[in-house]
């Protein structure tokens, strides 16, 4: 899905920035003595980037944290009142129903339709572009768009190849209509999935392939898996190619791109990616020596992170991509929004109704 926006036509501008972070920080030695990890610190911070990362206190959800950063963008952007929400999440707090609607209702926000959206890694991305769209066509105003997700609750944590790399967090944004010479205005978009390579990343155990109510043949499908080493391939190769598509679109040359954020799921690809497009090493940014990889998260996270240092002039060219399971793939160009981001503490209106 390629999607060019012309001059002088409307589309969607981020008018709100938001974070929720769980506060407690858990660095390198913590996770490998929780899980009894054959790897020790400098290995992770050399094959990663990582040193650190939040986990989600027990009973805090992925709702909780996207609350919090729903709260966070509306604050950012004073209003107007979002008629649409999305979620974008992998780790929902059922499997049903979908968590989008008990947000809007934690929110406040009425009876506006609110769906979730799955396209794990990507899945933030995913969601600005279809919310962009719906902008455009006039099917809802101003949306609310969270990427939220609680890895911590599916990752195996004596899985020493995912258990270091995933952290919690939610980020946020709220789009609303405007013109394409406007900060924060999205210009160009590319979406792409190849189902071939579903298996590389996949919790196997409890959808309607192997329903839940089965005991799985192997105990550790229950958990999250990814091939890692088959997985960087096609992230590097994907991000790349479609980080390129949306320049194209938006006839940006990558010398003009003042900012650069990928998807936090490791440093060495973040490099790679980055220097295939040749983007200047000033012009990256990131966030995954402290947060991992917050998923569906990663990207606003960052973007929330560098707007509240002020690190990028409003206005500037901007370029967002993305790759996760399914495989999936996004990317977005867009003006530098001139939001102030806020950040929210988890809730403490958690939900704590006992299954009946
Ligand atoms: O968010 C969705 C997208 N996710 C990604 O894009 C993640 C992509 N993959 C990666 O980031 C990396 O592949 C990992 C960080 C998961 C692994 O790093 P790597 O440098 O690519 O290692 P590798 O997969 O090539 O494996 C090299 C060796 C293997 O051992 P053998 O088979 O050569 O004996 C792994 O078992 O490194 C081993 N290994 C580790 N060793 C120490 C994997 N994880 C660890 C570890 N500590 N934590």
């Amino acid at each position: 899905m390629n999607t060019p926006v012309s001059p002088g036509s409307s589309t969607a501008v981020i008018a709100g920035i938001g974070a929720c972070l769980p506060p407690r920080v858990v660095d390198n030695d913590t996770v490998i003595a929780r899980g009894a990890l054959r790897t020790d610190d400098t290995w992770i911070r050399d094959r990663t980037g990582i040193a650190r990362r939040r986990h989600a206190e027990p009973g805090t959800s992925t709702g909780d944290l996207a609350v919090g950063a729903g709260r966070a963008a509306l604050a950012s952007a004073g209003g107007p009142s979002p008629d649409m929400l999305l979620l974008a999440t992998t780790t929902p707090d059922h499997p049903c129903p979908a968590t989008a609607p008990t947000v809007a209702h934690r929110l406040g926000l009425g009876t506006i339709p609110a769906f979730d959206l799955a396209a794990v890694c990507s899945g933030f991305l995913y969601a600005l572009v279809t919310a962009t769209a719906l902008i455009r066509s006039r099917a809802c105003t101003t949306a609310l768009v969270i990427g939220a997700d609680t890895y911590t609750t599916i990752v195996d944590p004596t899985d020493r190849e995912t258990a270091p790399i995933f952290g919690d967090g939610a980020g946020a944004v709220l789009l609303r209509p405007g013109t394409p010479d406007e900060p924060g205005a999205v210009i160009a978009t590319d979406l792409g999935a190849d189902g071939s390579g579903s298996d590389l990343i996949t919790v196997p155990h409890g959808g309607s392939r192997h329903p839940q109510h089965l005991p799985p043949a192997d105990p550790a499908a229950r958990h999250f898996r990814m091939q890692g080493r088959t997985v960087y391939a096609h992230a590097v190769r994907h991000m790349t190619r479609s980080a390129n598509s949306a320049l194209r679109q938006a006839r940006w040359s990558t010398d003009t791109v003042r900012a650069f954020i990928g998807h936090q799921a490791n440093q060495r690809i973040l490099d790679s990616v980055a220097d295939r497009l040749g983007i200047e090493p000033a012009h990256r940014f990131g966030n995954i020596r402290d947060l991992g990889n917050t998923a569906a998260a990663s990207v606003p996270l960052v973007l929330a992170d560098r707007a509240v240092h002020q690190a990028v002039t409003p206005g500037e060219r901007s370029l967002l991509t993305a790759f996760g399971g399914g495989l999936t793939w996004a990317s977005v160009a867009l003006h530098w929004p001139s939001a102030v981001p806020r950040t929210e503490a988890p809730p403490t209106d958690l939900d704590t109704t006992p299954l009946s």
